[in-house]
């Protein structure tokens, strides 16, 4: 019997899931008086539920179905992967992680040659990590270059290098003490400048407070920065134009590796191939994973220059190779799903109509400002997030703020917002439908997002 040929009830699952299944970052007391919902299907941009109720799914489930849902290509990719080689450990060549590592090559900006496969974003980010400071150790001999310095806010993943690098006291502190060296600078949130400034007259002071922390720990200390080009999941935070140039600067002068995490805004969402386009900067490092299946299959993978690969070069018994090894990196079956995704991806250039739907979209949303209960609405292409206010212009409250979210939900669109991050309220909601997205999709989500606001 299939999964699909199973014959139980919503409620027979529900109950099933209430005794068994532990949801992440949910507070299961309130499966006494909140049903979940059983997802049954989904096809391009609409989930469809066991009652058979449709949603427009507005975040691409996790920031992550770029092509959008039921693509038979990377279905009938992965089964025939399946048949003919299910899994050989990445010792020997596998063919589709080979031709996905070549085809990545080929569609990173600049010199990212070499491909480091792992299973998610935080598994590519603690690689990205563990990259740096073996580098710092081989490249600097006699040094002990092994401190990374990562921004407030930011999100890089749940393993412990990954959290060490996050910025989210949410997320952080309940697991204390966390992995040592890693500094935190103020994010380039301009809208809330943390150091209470304004832009340009800044300067981006909050770039020189990186370059401070390099010069007070002792730059033979300092080996990395990790930015996400656009701070996701701590509330779309997008930096001024200058800021990604400036962090690239004060890399180079220093001798630092630019890691970036392009885990959300990889592969199209920002309406550029990478996000780091937009602004020119070349990482030494970038992880990826989220849009590189589209999440038909979990796959991370971080990606370096020559520079970066060649200090890992030397004789057998000088042991400067990389030392990690994962059974599931690299894994055939995965890797055939990513190289199918990116073929669709590049075929259909979705990227364009990511920065098209996406400014459409951010246009429109722009007449809602005058609304009271609008504070901020920023985002890239299909990555936008409209941050909520009281009149005073204090943070909304997260209650609040997830009514906005149920509302949204009981008009067929699925929406997302800050969670578990800061303690602070939690006012920022978020829009990141799949790339194929259409403008009347769009309208149907900003008129019910006008809706909504206007009756706060
Ligand atoms: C920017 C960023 N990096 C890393 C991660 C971690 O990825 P994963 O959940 O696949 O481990 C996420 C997840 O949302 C993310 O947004």
């Amino acid at each position: 019997m299939t999964i699909s040929q199973t014959d139980l009830s919503p409620e027979d699952y529900r109950r099933i899931d209430r005794a068994h299944v532990w949801h992440p970052i949910f507070q299961h007391q309130a499966l006494e008086n909140t049903d979940l919902t059983v997802i049954k299907e989904a096809h391009g941009t609409t989930i469809i539920d066991s009652e058979g109720n449709q949603y427009l799914d507005a975040l691409s489930g996790l920031w992550n179905v770029n092509v959008g849902y039921g693509r038979k290509q990377i279905a009938d990719a992965v089964y025939e992967q399946m048949q003919q080689l299910s899994y050989y450990p990445l010792s020997q060549i596998n063919v589709p992680a080979t031709l996905l590592a070549d085809k990545l090559a080929e569609l990173l900006p600049g010199d990212l040659q070499h491909v480091f496969f792992s299973n998610s974003g935080s598994e590519a980010n603690e690689t990205s990590i563990k990259i740096a400071r073996q580098y710092g150790r081989q490249k600097y001999p006699g040094q002990n270059r092994y401190k990374i310095i990562a921004r407030y806010r930011g999100y890089h993943g749940f393993t412990y290098g990954a959290m060490s690098a996050t910025g989210q006291t949410q997320r952080r502190k309940v697991f204390e003490p966390l992995v040592p060296g890693f500094l935190h600078a103020q994010p380039p949130y301009c809208y809330r400048c943390p150091l209470g400034k304004y832009h340009p007259e800044c300067g981006v002071a909050c770039a020189d407070e990186i370059e401070q922390i390099v010069q007070w720990e002792g730059v033979d200390t300092v080996i990395a920065v990790i930015a996400e080009p656009i701070i996701g999941g701590g509330g779309v935070i997008v930096p001024p134009d200058d800021y990604l140039p400036k962090l690239r600067e004060i890399c180079d002068r220093y001798g630092l590796l630019l890691i970036l995490d392009e885990v959300i805004t990889g592969f199209g969402r920002t309406g550029a191939p990478f996000a780091c386009e937009h602004w020119d900067v070349q990482p030494d490092i970038i992880s990826l994973a989220k849009g590189l299946t589209s999440g038909y299959l979990p796959l991370g993978a971080s990606v370096v220059t020559p520079e970066v690969f060649d200090v890992f070069r030397g004789a057998p018994d000088d042991y400067l190779e990389f030392a990690q090894v994962a059974t599931y990196g690299g894994h055939p079956v995965t890797c055939a799903a990513g190289l199918a995704n990116l073929n669709i991806l590049t075929e259909e250039r979705l990227w364009e109509n990511s920065a098209r739907v996406g400014s459409y979209l951010l246009d429109k949303l722009r007449v809602l400002q005058d609304l009271p209960v609008v504070g901020d609405i920023r985002g890239k292409g299909l990555m936008i997030g409209v941050e909520l206010v009281n009149p005073d212009q204090s943070s909304l409250d997260t209650a609040t703020t997830n009514k906005v979210v149920g509302m949204m939900r009981d008009r067929g669109i699925l929406i997302g917002k800050v969670s578990h991050t800061m303690d602070e309220p939690e006012n920022t909601i978020f829009l990141a439908p799949p790339l194929i997205v259409t403008t009347p999709e769009a309208d149907r989500i900003f008129d019910s997002l006008r809706d909504v606001l206007s009756d706060m």
